[in-house]
């Protein structure tokens, strides 16, 4: 298994470009089971998931095909020959459940196992089943799979308010919605940037959509939808990874295709902590404003609070700050594994329940630490761009399901970093 290995050499300068979204991808992709016309996406981010997601798509019957240099995808669902989301690919990643609503809108039937992904919390799919439930349909659980059947004529549009803002819920009900008969509508939707991308495609394929982006979404069901061309959004959580770089290492650092409204509540707290954050034509440049980077508290929440694919980071961040800080977790469970690494390098973190308590050290030291989830993985490669030594973070494919050629845009900057076969 592959390994990174990161030392700490000083202030960072340079430009970083900023890949498509792959949260917004892996919900772009299923969309193509509604249809049996192309549907095209370009600025793909080049990610072990999105592989993983095509192999899901191909076993449905699909056809996937990557394009110049894997940056366009090219997919097709012509005909479904198989309704059922294998295990063996549904295990490796969550948001592979993205299939059940299209499929089910679709073929009237589908039949999708558990998920897996990373291992951040019991993550269940209850929200889920009852939004396709309240549009007809019928789901039973048998031997770790969700049946799911719509009615004969089809699903039916109906009213349903989510008892919690689910990103991958949202995105599974305003898909099927998209072919039910009638109008849906969806109350305490998901707002986030990934969920309006997601939407803006829909519309392009002939669906009736209104209120993406605010916490009632309206679908007026259409009986087809048709092929469509659609950029992916840029991703705001390698955004904000690489814009800490600069926070946490010292220098200068252009993130080209970034966009402030993609981040704002995270750019809030990096003003707080003593970043300075600012438009340029191509994207957004970030510096700290004098020297130290001051401790703030962080609060995780559904958009547009801040991200809880952010925390981690942050959490790096908070590490080499100075005063103590506190980082509340309220979206998942169990999402502080990368603190006992943070600490084999010399942080000072005490977890309590969801709050982590952060005491910034003056010098993070270089230790061989284990990449316990994507998110996870990424904090401890940013903690080593700052500390004093080498960093040898293990378990590396975490990282390729959501940073692709992580170690070319750092040694881009500057960064000393290189992939080590077999650690
Ligand atoms: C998406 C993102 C993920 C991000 C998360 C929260 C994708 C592919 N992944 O995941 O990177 O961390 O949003 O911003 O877009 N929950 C339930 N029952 C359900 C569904 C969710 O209890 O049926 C809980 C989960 O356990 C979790 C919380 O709701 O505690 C948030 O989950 P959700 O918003 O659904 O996240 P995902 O769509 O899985």
């Amino acid at each position: 298994m592959d390994a990174i290995l990161v030392t700490g050499n000083g202030p960072l300068s340079g430009k970083i470009p900023i890949a498509g979204a792959k949260n917004a991808a892996l919900a772009l992709m299923p969309a193509t089971l509604l249809s049996e016309e192309p549907l095209t996406l370009t600025n793909a981010p080049r990610l072990s998931d999105i592989k993983t997601m095509s192999d899901l798509l191909r076993s449905l019957g699909s056809e996937v095909t990557s394009l110049n240099d894997d940056l366009v995808l090219a997919l097709s669902s012509q005909n479904l020959d198989n309704l059922t989301a294998d295990y063996d690919i549904v295990r490796k990643m969550r948001a592979s459940n993205l299939v059940l609503g299209p499929m089910l809108a679709r073929a009237g039937q589908a039949v999708v196992s558990l998920p897996g992904g990373c291992a951040i919390g019991a993550r269940p799919m209850d929200i889920h089943i009852t939004a396709l439930e309240a549009l007809g349909a019928k789901i039973d659980l048998k031997d770790g799979y969700l049946h799911a059947r719509a009615p004969a004529k089809g699903l039916i549009g109906a009213r349903h308010e989510m008892r919690f803002a689910s990103v991958g819920a949202t995105e599974n009900f305003v898909m099927a919605a998209t072919l039910a008969n009638g109008t849906s509508q969806l109350v305490n939707a998901a707002r986030e940037p990934e969920i309006v991308d997601l939407v803006e495609c829909l519309r392009k394929m002939g669906a009736q959509i209104e209120g993406e982006g605010s916490p009632v979404i309206t679908i007026q069901g259409v009986d087809r939808l048709h092929g469509a061309t659609h950029p992916v959004v840029s991703d705001r959580i390698e955004l904000g990874t690489y814009m800490l770089v600069p926070a946490i290492a010292g220098g200068e650092v252009e993130l080209v295709g970034g966009r402030m409204n993609l981040v704002t509540a995270f750019c809030e707290k990096l003003d707080e902590a003593g970043i300075d954050v600012s438009e340029t034509a191509n994207g957004l440049r970030v510096k700290r404003r004098n020297g130290a980077v001051k401790s703030v508290d962080v609060k995780t929440e559904v958009f547009p609070g801040f991200p809880t694919d952010l925390q981690a980071q942050m959490m790096a961040l908070m590490c080499a700050a100075q005063g103590v800080s506190s980082l509340e977790e309220t979206i998942f469970e169990n999402r502080f594994m990368h603190a006992p690494e943070l600490m084999r390098m010399g942080a000072n973190i005490e977890v309590h329940g969801g709050t982590a308590r952060v005491s910034g050290v003056e010098n993070l030291k270089g230790a061989p630490v284990m990449a316990t989830d994507l998110r996870a993985s990424v904090s401890l490669i940013l903690a080593g761009l700052a500390a004093k030594g080498e960093t040898l973070v293990s378990r590396v494919y975490h990282l390729d399901r959501g940073y692709e050629k992580l170690e070319q845009k750092l040694q881009a900057v500057g960064a000393k970093i290189e992939r080590v076969a077999g650690k």
